[in-house]
């Protein structure tokens, strides 16, 4: 059984759709525990509920980011991750965590990298006039939103489209592509050469 350590910092729903997909498909895998920066996370909540250890590492109980940084790493390293999982984690992630689990940690981003890297992503796409919207899973790796893809979902943007309706649009997608993405890693099939991901049996990475 794999290992997955969920970190995130708001709803949970894309940790949710991790869990749903993991029981219903039977992973040969378990997600052990969820570390959260904020205490009101509701990402926490679902942990709970799904007796999965909710994990605290408050930033604001650290003066400074250093210290922080330390004690996310110490608490995560304690957990043997074989795959740590981003989800909505709103913290920058230090270089050196970022090394010491590189090719082991997966995050999802709301855009079709490397389009808009970084926060406001829907309102950026709908102000550059962008016809399609999307969602991708990468590799983290110490650049921000910038590590090897995965997967990517494309959604149309539609006129009448605000930031939330977008939103809720890409959503749906996260929901499909982020399960999809870490069954695949758990049960190997991922392979990274020169930077690009493939599927070893050449599964299609895009869904539309
Ligand atoms: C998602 O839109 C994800 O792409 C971004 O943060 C949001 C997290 O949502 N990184 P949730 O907490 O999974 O509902």
């Amino acid at each position: 059984m794999k290992r997955i350590v969920v970190l995130a910092s708001g709803r949970g729903s894309n940790l949710q759709a991790v869990l749903d997909a993991a029981a219903a498909e039977g992973w040969a895998a378990r997600v052990v525990a969820v570390l959260s920066d904020r205490p009101g996370a509701g990402a926490l909540a679902i942990a709970r509920a799904h007796g999965a250890q909710a994990l605290l590492v408050d930033r604001k109980a650290h003066a400074s980011r250093a210290g922080f940084d330390a004690a996310l790493a110490a608490a995560v390293d304690a957990l043997a991750p074989d795959l740590v999982v981003l989800a909505g984690f709103m913290h920058i992630l230090d270089a050196g965590f970022v090394q010491r689990h590189a090719g082991r940690m997966l995050n999802v981003h709301p855009s079709l990298l490397p389009a808009f890297p970084g926060l406001h992503t829907h309102r950026r796409a709908l102000a550059a006039g962008c016809k399609l919207a999307g969602a991708t899973v990468h590799f983290v790796t110490p650049e921000l939103d910038a590590g090897p893809i995965v997967i990517q979902a494309a959604v149309p943007v539609r006129a009448d489209d605000t930031e939330a309706t977008l939103a809720a649009r890409v959503l749906g997608k996260e929901h499909a592509i982020y399960p999809r993405a870490v069954r695949w890693f758990v049960d190997d099939e991922l392979r990274i050469e020169q930077g690009i991901v493939r599927h070893r049996r050449g599964e299609p990475q895009w869904l539309f």
